[in-house]
């Protein structure tokens, strides 16, 4: 059987003024010093007005800093985004693509989230890919046609299990307090996982992360999963206690 180390990663979406947001960052890191060896790998990807900083207090600690949105772009006329070589520049590892909120509220298609993947692998960053279905696919029987169709078009060819992480986050699961069940999840993770071995030679080794509502309480069982390799947090990523414990579940 494949060993593949697990990865914890907290998005804080558009959340946390400086202070709280700094707080958060090296009362993390200091969990992780006070531990040592960590059962996983750790990622947090804060807003961009704090990545610089969190790189900072973060660094030499076991967690790792990302971004949560990139252009498919390394420069240009493009207002408001950042480049991907501009988060390896100050020092973030990874980079969120495809979040169902980006794929919402800014029309991100497949096609976008695969050149943005493309732009982070340039850059020498892990892209995060994010799929997942609606409530209304899912109503419609259409989780995995929908599902495998957004892991076929947003990674890109060059994808391998070093520069890429899949994550699967059901929509109507995202910050809804409702997560899918167990059986949901090992059924999607495991066509993802298929997919994944048929397209790449190292598809075996690619981490899957479930998110949605992933909170302490859920954490250890989710993980328990043959083909979960982690979670993507986003509510529970805001307080350390709560992120820690997650972290905890995967020893
Ligand atoms: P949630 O968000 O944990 O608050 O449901 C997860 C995500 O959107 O990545």
């Amino acid at each position: 059987m494949t060993q593949r180390r697990p990865l914890i990663a907290g998005n804080w979406k558009m959340n946390c003024l400086r202070a709280d947001g700094l707080a958060l960052a090296s009362g993390l890191a200091a969990k992780a010093a006070e531990k040592g060896s960590l059962g996983c790998d750790v990622l947090v990807c804060p807003p961009a007005t704090l990545l610089s900083e969190a790189v900072g207090v973060t660094k030499g600690s076991a967690v790792s800093i990302g971004g949560q949105d990139c252009h498919a772009a390394m420069s240009g006329a493009h207002t408001g985004d950042l480049a991907a070589t501009m988060l390896a520049d100050i020092g973030a590892e990874y980079v969120l693509v495809g979040h169902s909120e980006r794929r919402a509220d800014h029309g991100e298609s497949s096609t976008d989230i695969r050149k943005k993947a493309l732009s982070a692998h340039d850059a020498g960053l892990v892209a995060v890919v994010c799929v997942g279905e609606t409530e209304e696919e899912r109503d419609l029987g259409a989780t995995l046609p929908v599902v495998n169709g957004q892991v076929a078009v947003s990674l890109p060819d060059g994808a391998t299990a070093k520069n890429t992480v899949v994550a699967y986050e059901p929509v109507w699961a995202i910050g809804t307090g409702r997560t899918a069940s167990v059986e949901e999840v090992a059924e999607v993770h495991s066509a993802i996982r298929a997919e994944l071995v048929a397209r790449f030679d190292d598809g075996d080794q690619f981490r899957i992360l479930y998110g949605g509502s992933v909170k302490p309480s859920n954490a250890a069982e989710l993980l328990g999963l043959a083909d979960v390799d982690g979670a993507l947090v986003g509510g529970a990523s805001l307080k350390v206690e709560d992120f820690w414990q997650i972290i905890e579940s995967c020893a």
